[in-house]
């Protein structure tokens, strides 16, 4: 149930991403603490999401995310995505999933999930800057402008641990 938008090098895509809000939640405290939730301006240009799960039970052999896109309309309303995906089955074998690789790719060269399971060590996300975020959005896959938010709900072990949602708008 999702959609593919061809890319176009005569289609005019003037889109720029700009990061408006990160909240983080951690939904079972005794499993999984929010180390780091931070959405942070350097300047005009430079603007960065950096996150951290510190995680007290590991080894961590399973994990499920549920994510799912939302553009506001009046309210935000689902947008293109809710999937899940299974992170261990899928970091091993990334081609099962061209959408879980297409937003996987906005991650992958700032966090340390890289590698097969078990995670026996906290998630991190550092420095993700609105900069990369841009050539995916307006390069590899052009979105209409508008505000969206992005939902993730991270499974582990089989335990809802945290939920993240990042808000972000396309001009
Ligand atoms: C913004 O900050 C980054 C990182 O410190 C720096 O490389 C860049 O030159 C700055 N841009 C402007 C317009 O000041
Ligand atoms: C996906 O859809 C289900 C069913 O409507 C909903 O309960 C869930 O919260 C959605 N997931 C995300 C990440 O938005
Ligand atoms: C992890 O990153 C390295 C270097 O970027 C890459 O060669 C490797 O294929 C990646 N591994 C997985 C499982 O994605």
């Amino acid at each position: 149930n999702y959609v593919y938008v061809k890319y176009n090098s005569k289609l005019k895509i003037s889109s720029r991403v700009e990061f408006t809000n990160l909240k983080c939640t951690s939904m079972d405290k005794e499993f999984a603490g929010i180390g780091e939730c931070l959405l942070k301006s350097i300047n005009r240009t430079y603007k960065y999401i950096s996150l951290r799960l510190n995680l007290y039970k590991t080894p961590i052999t399973k994990i499920k995310i549920n994510y799912g896109m939302y553009k506001r309309l009046s309210g935000y309303k689902p947008f293109l995505y809710n999937q899940s995906v299974d992170a261990c089955r899928f970091i091993d074998n990334q081609k099962s999933n061209p959408v879980a690789k297409y937003l996987y790719g906005f991650i992958e060269r700032f966090s340390n999930l890289n590698h097969s399971c078990p995670y026996n060590h906290d998630l991190i996300l550092d420095k993700l800057s609105a900069e990369s975020a841009n050539y995916r959005f307006t390069e590899v896959l052009p979105f209409p402008e508008g505000d969206y938010m992005i939902e993730g709900h991270w499974i582990l072990n089989g335990k809802f641990c945290a939920l993240y949602q990042v808000y972000f708008s396309l001009t």
